[in-house]
């Protein structure tokens, strides 16, 4: 951390020796002059400055350190209880003309949502410290990275970046003098007057996090919590970055990226796109069951791709993060093992329980202990939680944690030029109509499963669970322009892959959550994904057969690997099951929704749906 003792004229102290970049340094002392900071510091990225800031935060009261046994070097936040999760509804695409923002976003004019931010930003930083956090997405260096410059008032803001991203004086020697830039600006919103108390989870009623697609830049305002203010994430790394894919040709997706490695030592590489809170990060840190000996699966990303044409015209993905921040909920020793080791040191939990031995527990974890204090601080016992229906951890608590501590980290995560994607997976939370797993009949027919993806929505979105909501791509929340034109965008990349010698990475789609008439969950999930995951790379190596539907290809009970499981041709059977009369309900459905979504629409999927439709069984 530098706080240089000399003064610029607004008072300010003048940025570090190694500030080259001159419009930099201008642009943060005009937010100080705005927000009216009572310092401004500039991050260098090192242990010291996290240490430094996790100590004055558990001053502050911010932080609770962990046992340095059970825990070491962990800390738990809690957050105010109305700032727990992402707001849709206060997330703005504010390009210039409405059109391209499309209907999935909302929208304002970008004259007057500056003048708004400026209303709101005017002091807003008073009494407190204004950190400057370069960052990079991607490995420093790497010619498709991107770098930011956030501006926080937040230190719990600082020290996740330092996790999440990667911060600090090498970004700083990455961007020189004239090197590019997305600008961040975030802010809590609650200005301490000189002698008032703080809170320990300074927030605003009021929020916003808005995006301005044509000058990529990114201001938010009032929330503490993920991704509304870890301004790299999915502010940066999808809905700017998804705009920069469309003018560039990449693509910005909310995918994990995984590698199976068969007992022959072939190596395959696939990208996965679930809606939150789907068991991502479980699928992404996968452990083959013990009948699978030999074959492995590594991890290069759990939440976002970046993914381009290569020279060989293979499409190549990278994981621009440097941590997980995943929900914790659900998260134990047989929903996600690597998860649970990656978790034994160095992490920032927030909002789950601590327990008598100040450790952490959350639903899911393991058995509950006889007491904890819940996430917000009160008493919380297993009886009186099944008389109040009263959880422990929030539903959207989460840990935030470096990637390279998942034991399961594939050695080329950090490759700056990614890793070459045989296969794509779609995948949603279905009750009914989708099946276990199906192959697209090709590129545009894979488009179309994914455009029309449809999950029940869960805690990690504000607002009502367990409703079907359309979310192509699992990008709803997260496409920086007019969706219509994100598919057609999708579609060209195809195009353009086809015209190589290159194989198109095969599309899949998944479900791993129908359930049977009482309500329970068919499929077994978490380890026993590696049947299906087989099958996929399978059909890769054109190793796996499977049958011809309506839909696509489906595996038969014969094409995959039972051994170690108890699953019967009757459950497999109702799991892969394709019923017409739910399909011509659910392609209604998307006739009704590419309706909504307007003219944008690209006519071959309309055409793609006409197709599925004829070959639907009368
Ligand atoms: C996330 C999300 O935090 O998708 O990854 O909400
Ligand atoms: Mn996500």
């Amino acid at each position: 951390m530098s706080a240089v003792p000399s003064h610029s004229h607004n008072g300010y102290p003048t940025a570090p020796a190694n500030v080259r970049h001159r419009s930099l340094v201008k642009w943060v002392e005009s937010i100080a002059r705005l927000a009216c900071p009572q310092r401004v510091i500039w991050c260098d990225g090192s242990r010291a400055e996290f240490d430094g800031l996790c100590a004055q935060m558990v001053d502050s009261g911010t932080l609770l350190r962990l046992d340095p046994e059970k825990r070491p070097s962990s800390f738990l936040a809690r957050s105010d209880p109305s700032d727990v999760a992402r707001v849709e509804d206060r997330t703005f695409i504010c390009s210039e003309r409405q059109e391209d923002a499309g209907p999935t976003n909302n929208w304002m004019d970008p004259r007057q949502m500056r003048s708004t931010l400026h209303e709101l930003f005017t002091g807003c930083m008073r009494g407190r410290t204004l950190y400057v956090v370069p960052f990079s997405m991607g490995p420093i260096g790497s010619p498709i990275a991107k770098i930011g410059v956030e501006l926080t008032d937040s230190p719990y803001v600082v020290v996740s970046m330092h996790r999440m991203t990667r911060v600090g004086t090498a970004v700083l020697d990455a961007l020189g003098e004239t090197g590019a830039f997305v600008p961040c600006v975030h802010s809590v919103g609650l200005p301490l007057a000189p002698g008032q108390a703080d809170v320990a989870w300074p927030c605003n009623p009021t929020k916003y996090i808005a995006h301005f697609p044509e000058t990529r830049e990114i201001w938010s305002f009032g929330s503490g919590y993920g991704g509304n203010a870890l301004l790299g994430k999915k502010c940066l790394a999808l809905r700017i970055a998804s705009v920069m894919g469309r003018d560039e040709g990449w693509l910005a997706e909310h995918m994990l990226i995984l590698a199976v490695t068969t007992p022959e030592g072939r190596k395959f590489h696939v990208a996965a796109a679930f809606p939150s809170a789907c068991g991502k990060t479980n699928f992404a840190m996968l452990v083959p069951p013990a009948s699978y000996a030999g074959w492995k699966v590594t991890t290069i990303g759990e939440d976002i791709a970046w993914i381009r044409p290569g020279r060989d015209g293979r499409l190549y993905a990278m994981n621009p993060e440097a941590g997980v921040f995943g929900v914790a909920p659900g998260t134990g020793r047989r929903t996600n093992p690597n998860a649970i080791r990656m978790l034994a040191s160095d992490v920032l939990f927030t909002n789950v329980a601590l327990t008598d031995e100040r450790d952490v527990w959350w639903e899911g974890q393991s058995e509950p202990p006889a007491h904890c204090i819940d996430w917000q601080g009160r008493d919380w016992t297993p009886q009186a939680a099944a008389a109040e229906g009263r959880k422990a951890a929030h539903p959207n608590s989460r840990f935030t944690v470096a990637a390279r501590q998942c034991p399961s980290i594939d050695p080329d995560w950090e490759n700056p030029m990614g890793v070459p994607i045989d296969a794509f997976v779609f995948g949603g939370r279905r009750s009914t109509t989708v099946p276990l797993v199906t192959e697209a009949n090709g590129w545009n027919e894979g488009v179309y499963m994914a455009a029309t993806l449809a999950s029940e929505t869960t805690a990690a979105q504000a607002g009502s669970q367990g409703v079907l909501r359309r979310d192509p791509f699992a990008m709803l929340p997260f496409i920086g322009y007019h969706v219509g034109d994100y598919f057609a965008h999708w579609l060209r990349i195809g195009e353009r892959i086809a015209m190589g010698e290159a194989p198109l990475p095969r599309m899949f789609c998944v479900n791993w959550f129908r359930t049977d008439e009482r309500g329970g969950f068919i499929w077994p999930g978490y380890a026993e994904n590696m049947r299906v995951l087989e099958w996929i790379v399978g059909r890769v190596a054109e190793t796996r057969g499977g049958t011809s539907t309506f839909l696509g290809t489906s595996p038969r009970y014969e094409d995959l690997r039972w051994d170690g499981l108890q699953f019967d041709r009757s459950a497999f059977e109702r799991a892969i099951a394709l019923d017409p009369g739910q399909w011509r309900r659910e392609l209604d459905s998307h006739a009704e929704f590419f309706a909504r979504l307007g003219d944008r629409v690209p006519d071959a999927l309309a055409r793609t749906r006409a197709r599925i439709l004829a070959r639907l069984p009368y």
